[in-house]
Parts: structure tokens; C-alpha cells; sequence
């Protein structure tokens, strides 16, 4: 299984704070915003990932995050030139993709909650079809919306509907068979001249071939593409880390949790982080475990 990140886009409802600084690479509360996505993805099982962002921003992303290898994952790098629209992921990655089914995580999302690596590793086993997310929010009409039947099969996916048929969002995290490929060359770009993601899920409804999981009470699922919900996300990162003293989305954790990296990589690790508190909490994990 293959992991794409989308992490382009103009950010234009957070203008002006990005017109010179990638959304992506905003901070939410204590780390840069990609890291939730790509920590999603690493906890799915997920170690190739091939990171698309703009090609102003790509050089910025690369210093932060390199070869992925310090976390004992594998990123490559893709450009997309123009906000074609997010099913575009699937063309511009196509190469990266060859013959494996794939996970899409959007730049800005942000998911938390009890059970939810249980879950991720769940959905992670290739089967066939495409496997997303609902979750319950109170303003349905700015994602794309999924409604179900008395059977709680979901039936239906419309965009950004005026009048929303239920207030169950699709998340921004899309596992896939390698259909996706061919579905998305299909996809025809709609409003504002870009392919709609919804369009792809659509097509997997019809084919019969869709998985709508919906995510409980329990879960955090956060967007932070306009500047309310990213001071939303930063406060809700910042209550539950001060609260219980643990960190949300740190990969050198979730690599180490993961076994990707060794008790001496995550030691070194925390040795070029201690001037913020970070790498006293990766001592501090360590410490803990080893008693
Ligand atoms: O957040 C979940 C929602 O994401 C879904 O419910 C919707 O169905 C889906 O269309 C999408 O809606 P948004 O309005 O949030 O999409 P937005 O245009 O903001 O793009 C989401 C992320 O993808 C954002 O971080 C920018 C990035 N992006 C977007 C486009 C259109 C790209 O990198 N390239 C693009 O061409």
C-alpha cells in the first residue's frame, strides 16, 4: 500500500498568512501541519509516501522533512503546477502508484481518537474497492457529504451541497484499490475547473465498491484551512497534550512505536530537539518504557 499526501493548493482562505508559507507548513499548536497527515499515514502501516505540494513550496517541505529515512519511511516528492483539484493526486502520482493499492491523506486534516490505529491498520489490508470516512459536524455543506440508508450503508455522496441530505462529512483520508488510477484519468474537472475527489468516490458508490466507515463520538477529526479552524485545531493539540502530558502526531514516536526506527535512533533523534521540550518528551518515552 502505497500513501500520497496532498499538500498544495494556493491556501488562499488563511491570505494573508500564506502568501509566502505553505498552509501545510503552519503550525498547529507545536509541530508543522503535515505532520498530522503523515502521521496518520505512518500509523496505518503506511511507509512509502510520496508528498505533493507546489513547486514555490516543495524546497521548504524537502528541509523539513528529507528522505523520510530518520523515521524509517520513504518520501518522494511530486509537484503539482496548478490546483487541478484533489482526484489530480492520483494522475500526477500515477508512477508512484505502479500496481498497489493506495491511501490519500489531505494536507490539512487532522484525526484523532481511542482506537484509532486499530482502525487504520484495519482498512490498511488491500481489499478490493475503496474504504472512506464519515464524520458527524454541524455544517455539512462545506464538504462532501455522504447519506445512508436505514441499513447505515451509505448510499449517496454529493460536494458542498446546498441543502445537505445527512451531517456526515467524507474526511480527508481515501483508501483505494489500484482502479483509482484509471477512475481518476476519467474524472472530468467540474467547478472551478478541478477534479473532484467526489467524483472518484461516486464512481466506487456505483460500482458498488464503496466502504463508508462512520467514525464515533470518540474521534477528533479537524480540518485547519481557514484561520479559525487552525486556531481550533492548535487549541484542541494543545489541551490534550498539556493535559495528559503526551504528544499528538509526533513522528519520531509513532516511528519508533511503529518499529521503524530503534530505541538508539529515537535517542539521537531527541538529541537535536532538546532546545524546545521536544526531545525531553521523546527521553521521556524512552525512560518510561525501558522503566
Ligand atoms: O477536508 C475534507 C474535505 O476535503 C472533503 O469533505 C471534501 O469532499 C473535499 O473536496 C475536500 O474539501 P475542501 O474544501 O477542504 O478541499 P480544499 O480545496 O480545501 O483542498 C483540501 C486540501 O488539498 C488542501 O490542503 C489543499 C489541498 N489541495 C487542494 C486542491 C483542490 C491541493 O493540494 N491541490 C488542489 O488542487
Amino acid at each position: 500500500m502505497k500513501g500520497i499526501i496532498l499538500a498544495g493548493g494556493t491556501g488562499s482562505r488563511l491570505y494573508p498568512i500564506t502568501r509566502v508559507v505553505s498552509k501545510q507548513l503552519l503550525p498547529v499548536y507545536d509541530k508543522p501541519m503535515i505532520y498530522f497527515p503523515l502521521t496518520t499515514l505512518m500509523l496505518s502501516g503506511i511507509r512509502d509516501i510520496q508528498i505533493i505540494t507546489t513547486r514555490e513550496h516543495q524546497h521548504a517541505f524537502q528541509t523539513l522533512l528529507g528522505n523520510g529515512h530518520q523515521w524509517g519511511i520513504n518520501l518522494s516528492w511530486c509537484i503539482q503546477e496548478e490546483p487541478g483539484g484533489i482526484a489530480e493526486a492520483f494522475s500526477l502520482s500515477e508512477d508512484f502508484i505502479g500496481n498497489d493499492h493506495c491511501a490519500l491523506a489531505l494536507g490539512d486534516n487532522i484525526l484523532f481518537g481511542n482506537g484509532l490505529t486499530r482502525l487504520l491498520q484495519s482498512v490498511r489490508t488491500p481489499k478490493p474497492g475503496a474504504t472512506v470516512f464519515a464524520y458527524r459536524v454541524k455544517d455539512p455543506e462545506n464538504y462532501g457529504v455522504v447519506s445512508f440508508n436505514d441499513q447505515g450503508i451509505g448510499i449517496d455522496i454529493e460536494e458542498k451541497p446546498q441543502k445537505p441530505k445527512s451531517n456526515f462529512a467524507l474526511i480527508g483520508l481515501y483508501f483505494y484499490d489500484n482502479q483509482v488510477v484509471k477512475i481518476a484519468r476519467d474524472v472530468k474537472p467540474g467547478l472551478n475547473n478541478e477534479k473532484h475527489i467526489t467524483d472518484i468516490n461516486q464512481k466506487y458508490l456505483e460500482m458498488g465498491n464503496l466502504q463508508v466507515e462512520r467514525l464515533g463520538r470518540g474521534f477528533a477529526w479537524l480540518d485547519a484551512g481557514t484561520v479559525d479552524s487552525l486556531h481550533n485545531a492548535s487549541a484542541f493539540v494543545r489541551s490534550v497534550e498539556s493535559r495528559q502530558g503526551i504528544k499528538i502526531a509526533c513522528p519520531e514516536e509513532i516511528a519508533w512505536y511503529m518499529g521503524y526506527i530503534t530505541n538508539k535512533d529515537l535517542e539521537q533523534l531527541a538529541d537535536n530537539l532538546m532546545a524546545s521540550g521536544y526531545g525531553n518528551y521523546l527521553r521521556e518515552i524512552l525512560m518510561e518504557q525501558n522503566g
